[in-house]
């Protein structure tokens, strides 16, 4: 009798240790939180906006090139600065995959970001904290919403060049593809379509949308602007000159992109799917392109969702001293 209940106590015990580690591994027991700098670092936050407005007022793109790092960052093993990795022995950059390459950019800002840290409180402030809160920074800047960014993440010791390739929706991928994609992070069809408004800031290249202006399926496209990108970005050549994503307001964070996916002037195919492909996805363009204040709000807990993806936290990986490599 005393057995079986002794038995019964230790199979309770391992129970207990191994609930207890599943929430461990999970990351769990230490969830991200927006004080987490508050005794360690309390100027980190403003040191980060300080820097990305400098960067900003320099060149307004900057703010559309920060909010597509951290996006880049958080869809390749999730929001852990392997982003910012240069090639280094065994490490393969992620910023040579096919959406990074000749196009990821503002890294030199986020270096910038890192010295001032390093300067005020060394060895604190995560190179995926600062790639969080200047997305978020950037966007404010731009005249989008604002959120509180919760904090606390690690930084990788190594990056996934094959995830970058295979994580990254393409601008020619199908609806049903770059659903799967999101869906593979944790992200719905609400965070799709609220998420894909990032687009409302930024430029792409040529190259990104050549495929679909030739392609002999340009139902899609309304027929002055397909002229227009026609004559920007010829059938060959050119593959580098820039188009706004949001012609109507190219640096200014609203929700015109929406409106102009409804008008036929979605730059991207994959913009353009949005409206024409799904009637959940289209319905929703509809909301945003009419009521813009909701737009921001489900961007912004979208972006919070999307911040959340896998981070490192209690003792996996590291705080790095530089973000191009592991300490
Ligand atoms: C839904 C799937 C998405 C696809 C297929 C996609 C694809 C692209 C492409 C092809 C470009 C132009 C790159 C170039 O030609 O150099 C671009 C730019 C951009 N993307 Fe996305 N993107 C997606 C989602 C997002 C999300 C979720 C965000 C952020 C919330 C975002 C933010 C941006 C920004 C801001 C730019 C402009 C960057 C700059 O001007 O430097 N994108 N995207
Ligand atoms: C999508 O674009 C890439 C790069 O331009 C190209 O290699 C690929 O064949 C395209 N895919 C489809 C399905 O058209």
């Amino acid at each position: 009798m005393g057995s079986i209940k002794q038995h019964y106590s230790t199979l309770l015990l391992l129970l207990v240790i191994a609930i207890a580690a599943s929430f461990l591994n999970a990351g769990e027991a230490f969830p991200l939180s927006s004080h987490f700098y508050g005794h360690s670092c309390p100027r980190a936050l403003d040191i980060v906006r300080s820097v990305v407005a400098r960067a900003v007022d320099r060149e307004p793109r900057m703010a559309a090139s920060l909010l597509r790092l951290h996006f880049h960052d958080c869809f390749v093993k999730g929001c852990d600065a392997s982003l910012l990795l240069d090639s280094n022995g065994p490490i393969a950059s992620e910023k040579g995959s096919k959406a990074n390459k000749n196009s990821a950019r503002g890294f030199e800002v986020i270096d910038e970001i890192k010295a001032a840290l390093e300067t005020e409180c060394p060895g604190t402030v995560s190179c995926a904290d600062i790639l969080a809160l200047a997305a978020r920074d950037s966007t404010v800047l731009a005249g989008g919403p604002d959120w509180e960014v919760a904090l606390g993440r690690r930084d990788s010791l190594d990056a996934s060049l094959s995830g970058s390739n295979n994580n990254i929706p393409a601008p020619n991928n199908t609806l049903q593809a770059i659903v799967t994609k999101f869906k593979l992070q944790g992200l719905d069809i609400v965070d799709l379509v609220a998420l894909s408004g990032g687009h409302t800031i930024g430029l792409s290249r040529c190259t990104s949308f050549r495929q679909r202006l030739y392609d002999g399926h340009t139902d899609s496209l309304e027929e002055g602007y397909a002229w227009q990108l026609r004559s920007r970005c010829p059938p060959s050549g050119g593959d580098d000159n820039l188009f706004p994503l949001d012609l109507v307001s190219p640096a200014r964070f609203d929700n015109s992109y929406y409106k102009n996916l409804v008008a036929g002037k979605g730059l991207l195919n994959s913009d353009q799917v949005l409206f024409t492909r799904s009637p959940e996805t289209s319905a929703l363009v509809r909301l945003y392109a009419d009521d813009g204040g909701l737009f921001f709000d489900h961007f912004a807990k979208a972006m919070i969702k999307m911040g959340n993806i896998s981070p490192l936290t209690g003792d996996h990986g590291e705080i790095r001293k530089n973000c191009r490599r592991i300490n």
